[in-house]
């Protein structure tokens, strides 16, 4: 199959009140256990690289293995960049075959975030590749910010009117309490926040910073009109405790397949939990 457009994705999955998994890629182990779990589980599925995955990997590398990965699928597959900082680099990504990009202005002004992603829009819409904007500031686990500065960083549900009546933008990114990375206690999501947002915005709404955000939570968030869900912390767990594991067992061993082979089952298990988590299991043929 080819890359799915993402706007079709989402917007079946907010007609279902599911959510489709984000899963972000670094590597051919990575991508690989993703389209096995959505295969697994008859789910939808986003491939997503960050502008730090593509500097890992190379952007024709993260292309063309998530191509061949789509390609020999049965599952509807799309390619976004995740965080796009750049309209230059979202361009990039367009022209290499992503079949959509997020343009993260969410460090701008208000009025600049809105030209940025009326400007990415602008190249993407009409070949028909879909646009992820962001407003409000999700930051990492490990920012040092205080309660205050939380609440200031957070999505403020008239602006969010205002982004999407000006950009139109396929999906929205909001911050309401999650962070990227490992949490050092349990995130407390703001659900009157993502309400009032969902009220006043049509898009279907993106949950960033997924990973260690309790089920319930998840499930509520998505009842309020989540239909993406990015996970990367959680898939970077399994990776590095499998191997951790089995090169301390076996401190002789040179074969890495003995070590990324069993990696990427775990891999394949903590992606299959997340789909049936957002609800996206044996959606694949709508
Ligand atoms: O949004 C953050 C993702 O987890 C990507 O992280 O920039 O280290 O690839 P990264
Ligand atoms: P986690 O690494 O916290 O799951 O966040 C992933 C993410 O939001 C990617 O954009
Ligand atoms: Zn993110």
């Amino acid at each position: 199959m080819q890359f799915v457009p993402m706007n079709e994705l989402l917007a079946k999955a907010q007609a279902g009140k599911y959510a489709v998994g984000a899963f972000n890629c670094n590597n051919m182990e990575i991508v690989q256990a993703i389209v096995a779990a959505a295969e697994a589980e008859r789910a939808p599925v986003i491939i997503q690289a960050s502008q730090g995955a593509i500097k890992y990997a190379g952007i024709d590398y993260i292309a063309g293995l998530t191509r061949l990965a789509a390609e020999k699928a049965t599952v509807p597959i799309a390619l976004h960049l995740d965080h796009g900082t750049s309209f230059e680099q979202c361009m990039l990504c367009l022209r290499a075959g992503f079949s959509s990009v997020m343009i993260d202005g969410s460090k701008h002004a208000l009025e600049d975030n809105i030209a940025l992603t009326q400007k990415v829009i602008a190249a993407a819409r009409p070949v028909g590749l879909s646009v992820e904007g962001e407003l409000g500031k999700i930051g990492g686990t490990e920012d040092d910010i205080t309660v205050a500065d939380r609440d200031a960083m957070f999505t403020d549900p008239e602006e969010a009117a205002r982004f999407w009546r000006e950009t139109g933008v396929d999906a929205l990114a909001v911050a309401i309490g999650t962070a990227h990375g490992r949490y050092k206690g349990i995130p407390k999501l703001d659900f009157g926040r993502l309400e009032a947002i969902k009220e006043r915005v049509e898009a279907p709404i993106v949950l960033h910073g997924s990973s260690g955000v309790p089920d319930e939570a998840i499930r509520e968030a998505i009842s309020l009109g989540v239909a993406k869900v990015n996970i990367d912390t959680n898939i970077r767990e399994a990776f590095t405790n499998i191997m951790r594991q089995r090169l301390m067992d076996n401190p002789e061993d040179v074969d890495v397949r003995k070590v990324l082979g069993p990696a990427r089952e775990g891999m394949i298990e903590v992606v299959r939990e997340k789909i049936r988590l957002f609800g996206s299991n044996n959606k694949a043929h709508l």
